[in-house]
């Protein structure tokens, strides 16, 4: 019998693009709380400082996801990389009719360009225990009619890349985080009268009568990072949001 006396995340490096903030944050959270050491990334230097702070310490770089020479150079000046999380990513939204489609299509190279450029640079370094997990949401079941078509379609094929991926990389598992309505900074897109009423909203039709706390899914990417028999997964938490 295997021992879970020691968590599997003990002395790994665990780098976490989207790190900075919310989801990113409390997965770099939950995996340092279970011995791992992190690399937080992202594109804003402030941010991410605070956010090494409050988790008690973590390297940092500044990197856009999008951007494959910065990806590249980021792994460049490492040596291992035994866990990689992505949760970056903005909320592109618009609908088409009255949208440049060139700016919702931002959201496909941020999503699905993004990782590819990650994973393709972190392989390397990666040990055969090593995996990924990227991000997908409650919009690739649940299409809201609200001008997320196109974000949709790139978080959907989030999902399709890791259950490709999970064969062709292996031994390396690959793994979807998929979250419904969390509290985080992403909804600071929108003012905050109207960001109060979305995420109430959201509360009010959820069989739990709330959204969720960033934790939560942290606790859940730490799960996915650590369960070595867990491969090609969509792992929802979402309060059963996808079937309201
Ligand atoms: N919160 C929700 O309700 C919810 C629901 C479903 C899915 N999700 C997905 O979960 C993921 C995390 O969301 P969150 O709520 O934690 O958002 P968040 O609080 O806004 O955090 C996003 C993080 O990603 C970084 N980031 C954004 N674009 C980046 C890029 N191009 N390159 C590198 N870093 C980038 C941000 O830092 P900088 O801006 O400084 O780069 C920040 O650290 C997102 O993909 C989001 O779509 C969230």
């Amino acid at each position: 019998m295997k021992s879970t006396m020691q968590s599997p995340l003990r002395d790994t490096h665990v780098i976490v693009f989207g790190g900075s903030s919310g989801i990113g944050l409390a997965a770099a959270a939950a995996a340092k709380a279970r011995g791992a050491e992190i690399t937080l990334v992202g594109r804003t230097r402030s941010r991410l400082e605070a956010a090494a702070r409050t988790i008690g310490g973590a390297r940092t770089a500044v990197a856009d996801i999008g951007d494959k020479h910065a990806v590249e150079a980021l792994f460049e000046a490492m040596t291992r990389v035994d866990h990689l999380v992505v949760t970056a990513g903005s909320f592109i939204t618009g609908k088409l009719v009255d949208s440049d489609p060139d700016r919702l299509l931002a959201a496909l190279h941020e999503r699905i360009a993004g990782p590819v450029y990650a994973i393709k640079a972190a392989l390397p370094l990666m040990p055969p225990t090593a995996s990924i997990v990227l991000t997908s949401g409650q919009l690739a079941d649940r299409p809201t009619g609200q001008g997320t078509s196109v974000i949709a379609s790139a978080v959907r094929g989030v999902e399709a890349l890791a259950r490709s991926l999970a064969l062709e990389l292996k031994p390396v598992r690959v793994n979807v985080i998929s979250p419904g309505f969390v509290d985080t900074p992403l909804f600071d897109v929108f003012d905050p009268e109207n960001r109060a009423a979305i995420l109430a909203q959201a509360s009010a039709t959820l069989p739990g009568g709330r959204i969720g706390y960033p934790e939560e899914v942290g606790d859940a990417i730490a799960f996915l990072l650590s369960n070595e028999y867990t491969n090609g997964e969509v792992l929802h938490v979402d309060g059963g949001g996808r079937f309201v």
